[in-house]
């Protein structure tokens, strides 16, 4: 059997499974030659006319099939803006919308470079490394309060050879990060609501709790980080913040905040805005919500 009918067999299994899909991929397609290619150790622009034997990747097709593993947990490996990063169930699968505001210097979001970055809740350290090479000036922190997640970053970190660029931090949020100021913070925190938790297909029951639940209406975190964040960015500063499918419910939680939405699942809040509502009384912080 040829390589490029390996990939479409596996294609028709994997439609046929009826599996769930958002984990670096999404749909079968792309899947199947995920885990055909990279299974066999092959790049991605490989001749479909080789040779391949079906038998080197079974294994990996029955476990993606039969358990739901997504591909990338089963290939210790994820792809994001270009880049691989290794990783593993210690950490979620790199699918952050942030990574192409990065690759596109957050261009026409920032009045100019940032010279100090966080990422925030930093997971395998895919958006500090993607940072630190948007911004290869500037000095990046990046931090996570799972000890776990943040021995995956590192092993990224090294491998880009930015160790001395990029320095992890164990933290629950800003707690261990006082008198630190940045002018960029991006983060991609947990955000899925418990009722949201208990229907989420198979696939994510192998990525860390820690990593997506944040208590009944998705805004645990989020609503923690909005109030700290402006004590940690600079008078110019800005954070970017990763909610998912979860716009309306920001829009609806903080209605004085003029957020700017660079896309529907991320949002861009200056320091002096959230600095002022923070100030506000609660009564009218929430008027029109
Ligand atoms: C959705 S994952 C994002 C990981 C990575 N930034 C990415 O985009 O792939 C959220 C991360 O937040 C971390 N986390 C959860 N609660 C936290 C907290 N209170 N303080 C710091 N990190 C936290 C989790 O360990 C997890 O690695």
């Amino acid at each position: 059997m040829n390589l490029g009918a390996l990939i479409r067999q596996t294609e028709r299994r994997l439609r046929a499974a009826r599996l769930h899909y958002g984990h670096g991929t999404d749909n079968p397609r792309d899947e199947a030659a995920f885990l055909v290619l990279r299974g066999l150790g092959l790049p991605f622009d490989a001749d479909l006319g080789r040779a391949a034997d079906p038998a080197k990747v079974e294994a990996l097709v029955e476990a993606r099939i039969k358990k739901r593993i997504p591909a990338a947990y089963l290939l210790h490996e994820a792809w994001l803006a270009g880049l691989r990063f290794r990783i593993d169930r210690r950490v979620i699968v790199p699918r952050s919308h942030i990574a192409q505001l990065l690759a596109e210097r957050l261009h026409p979001w920032l009045r100019r470079s940032p010279h100090r970055i966080l990422d925030l809740c930093t997971g395998s350290g895919c958006l500090a490394i993607l940072a630190a090479r948007a911004f290869p000036r500037a000095e990046v922190h990046a931090s996570d309060l799972s000890a776990a997640a943040l021995a995956v970053a590192r092993r990224n970190v090294n491998e880009y050879g930015m160790r001395k660029r990029i320095r992890l931090i164990r933290s629950d949020l800003f707690a261990a990060l006082r008198g630190m100021r940045y002018d960029l913070i991006v983060s991609n925190p947990p955000y899925v609501a418990s009722s949201e938790m208990r229907r989420l297909p198979a696939e994510y029951r192998y990525e860390p709790g820690l990593a997506l639940a944040a208590g009944k209406d998705g805004l645990e975190v989020v609503r923690r980080l909005l109030a700290d964040a402006p004590a940690h960015l600079f008078p110019s500063g800005r954070l970017v913040c990763e909610v998912g499918g979860g716009r309306k419910n920001v829009e609806r939680a903080f209605p004085a905040m003029p957020f700017l939405w660079p896309k529907d699942e991320v949002f861009i809040a200056g320091r002096a805005s959230m600095a002022a509502v923070s100030r506000m009384p609660s009564r009218r912080r929430s008027a029109r919500g």
